[in-house]
């Protein structure tokens, strides 16, 4: 059973989201609203539907069986990548295969201790409480998750001078799975807790055509192989893209095919969303492009780039980077963020011969 926190949508008080893009850019990995619904038939509800993170999936299993089989809860976890990669959808399975109730929330929305405890209290042994945007807890509701964590009880104190008071507060045993985007963030002692550490990488165009042919399927769409692996090369490594490219694809081939998506509707639909063979969308070709155009290629700060394209810096850092990193359009050094020869090549630009020799030495490697 999944219950959500507070009367927002997830338990996510979508307001507090301000890393998040919320213009409606399709290659946002950020949740637009379509996506939230925890109900959400596309989300798979057991590891054997959960195609790709191959590594972590077997390594929770076997967490998962030994702690069933010691009848314990399982050591808290803690998943961290970019966004969009299906941390809540795994917390979801952890949950489901364990046979507890999954319960939802985010750093932002918990803002006092009192919140926190009320979502503890609230709890059965066993349980799963999902936080996602764990690095953004206050750090006063920090502090009193520690003792939670490691002993199952709430310290809390409440009042000033003389009426002051303290209460330990036993709760049940629960698992915490943690999610972020950026593990550097986290305090070292919130980090020391989890047992488990899973870093979730970004998905191949293979392992996401399974993802959009199973997701086809769900939808009731037909949808031709060539044109599912199209959608997931366009999909920048991300199940949530992947899911929602193929949503918008559907629409363009109801309207303009008889509702079949071959490979000619699928590029169609693409183009004309703007999103290219390698799934560049208008934000990764501004910002290749300023850094090209504005800084000779870079090296360029972050914040300035961020400045000159009028992005949020951790959208960038967040969402384009992993992607232009990936695919190797983009290098991060300790002066700042360089354009590649390949990016130069991609976006049409003449490769500058300092570039063109490092291009070279690094083939013949
Ligand atoms: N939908 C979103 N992510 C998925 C995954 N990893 N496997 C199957 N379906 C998904």
């Amino acid at each position: 059973m999944i219950e959500r926190s507070g009367g927002t949508e997830y338990g996510i008080d979508w307001d507090q989201r301000d890393d998040l893009d919320l213009e409606d850019r399709l290659t946002d990995t950020g949740y637009l609203p379509e996506d939230q619904a925890v109900e959400n038939p596309l989300r798979p509800r057991t590891f054997s539907e959960y195609i790709g993170q191959d590594k972590v999936k077997e390594n929770l299993k076997i967490y998962i069986e030994a702690a069933k089989s010691r009848k314990e809860s399982l050591d808290h976890v803690l998943l961290y990548g970019p966004p969009g990669l299906g941390k809540t959808t795994l917390a979801g399975i952890v949950a489901n295969e364990l046979g507890v109730n999954l319960r939802i929330t985010s750093g932002p929305a918990i803002e006092k201790p009192g919140d926190l405890a009320a979502l503890l209290t609230n709890l059965n042994s066993g349980d799963v409480l999902f936080i996602d945007e764990v690095h953004r807890l206050p750090r006063t509701v920090e502090e009193i998750l520690y003792p939670a964590m490691e002993d199952f009880a709430l310290d809390i104190i409440t009042g000033k001078g003389q009426m002051a008071a303290s209460y330990h507060l036993p709760l049940p045993r629960f698992t915490l799975v943690g999610a972020t985007t950026r593990a550097g963030q986290l305090s070292a002692p919130l980090r020391d807790r989890f047992g488990v550490v899973l870093r979730l990488e970004l998905y191949s165009p293979q392992e996401l055509g399974k993802i959009v042919t199973r997701s086809a399927q769900i939808l009731r769409a037909d949808i031709d192989a060539d044109a599912a692996l199209e959608i997931a090369s366009r999909s920048r490594g991300t199940p949530r893209i992947a899911n929602r490219l193929l949503k918008r694809v559907r629409d363009f081939a109801e309207v303009m095919s008889g509702g079949r998506i071959t490979l000619n509707t699928a590029k169609i639909a693409l183009d004309r969303m703007e999103i290219d063979e390698l799934g560049l969308d208008a934000s990764d070709r501004s910002m290749l492009t300023a850094i090209i155009q504005n800084y000779g290629g870079g090296p360029v700060g972050l914040e300035t780039l961020a400045a000159a394209i009028g992005e949020e810096a951790v959208t960038i850092e967040d969402v384009n980077e992993p992607y232009l990193m990936q695919i190797g359009f983009l290098s991060r050094t300790p002066r700042g963020r360089c354009a590649t020869a390949s990016a130069y090549l991609h976006l049409g630009f003449p490769v500058p011969g300092k570039l063109r020799e490092e291009q070279l030495k690094l083939e013949e490697e």
